[in-house]
């Protein structure tokens, strides 16, 4: 397959992206900027994960999986994804976040879309060093409100914020979710490259800096 050049020039058409990048990277941070401007859905499978687990809808060993800081199994995610794209809301394109994480998982998104006919138009992978990312991690906040993402020295909260901190965000869960994304996503990026889909982005300064990166990859400037 060709390398994707401008996957924004047949834009107004559909737009399917995918975010990949280590916990704390800032994949959930762009997503909601990008989805934003172009209308589209931020999928994530970690906050749909969350959501039935809230809601006590999430099977005991997922959950002791996620608390743990390992992934949950393949099978589980793509089923999730596959039903949430068929939405309506899906028809203008989607971003995924955090999804895929594993080579089936990959090969299996692949499968799917082809059977309905469309395709992947970009992946995206955020690099960022690991000794930033538990920093990241470990002082993010969320708004339970607005889902709005904070940080408490680089994005602090307004003083109204109704502020979440996640479980598998203590630090000694942080660093168990790094070593579990180095080995079992060491083979998707290679994976993607081979197929011409991937984009790779430096995650590292301010986040208005880091979305003009992922604008530029886009060829949307
Ligand atoms: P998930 O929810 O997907 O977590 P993650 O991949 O570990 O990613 P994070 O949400 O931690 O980080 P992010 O990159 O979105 O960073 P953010 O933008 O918030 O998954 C959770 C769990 O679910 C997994 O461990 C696994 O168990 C399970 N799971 C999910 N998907 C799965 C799958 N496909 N297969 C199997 N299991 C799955 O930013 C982080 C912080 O940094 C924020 O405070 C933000 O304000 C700040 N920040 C962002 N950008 C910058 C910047 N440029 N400068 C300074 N600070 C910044």
């Amino acid at each position: 397959m060709a390398p994707v050049s401008s996957p924004l020039a047949s834009l107004p058409g559909p737009l399917r992206l995918v975010f990949v990048g280590p916990p704390g990277a800032g994949k959930g941070t762009q997503a909601q900027v990008i989805c934003g401007k172009y209308g589209i859905p931020q999928i994530s499978t970690g906050d749909m994960l969350r959501a039935a687990k809230k809601e006590n809808r999430l099977p005991a060993d997922i959950a002791a999986k996620m608390a743990s800081g390992g992934l949950v199994p393949d099978d589980y995610v793509v089923s999730l994804i596959e039903e949430r794209t068929k939405n309506a809301d899906c028809e203008k394109g989607f971003l995924l976040d955090g999804f895929p994480r594993t080579v089936p998982q990959a090969k299996a998104l692949d499968e799917m879309l082809a059977k309905r006919g469309i395709k992947l138009d970009v992946v995206l992978a955020l690099e960022v060093p690991k000794e930033l990312l538990v920093e990241r991690a470990v002082l993010r906040r969320t708004d339970k409100r607005t889902g709005q993402i904070y940080h408490m020295k680089y994005k602090p909260p307004p003083p109204d914020a109704d502020l979440e901190h996640r479980a598998d965000d203590q630090e000694e869960v942080v660093r168990k979710r790094l070593d579990t994304y180095e080995a079992m996503t060491s083979e998707l990026l290679p994976w993607y490259e081979s197929t011409g889909r991937l984009k790779r982005i430096d995650g590292v300064g301010a986040v208005d800096e880091v979305t003009k990166r992922v604008f530029s990859a886009l060829g949307a400037e």
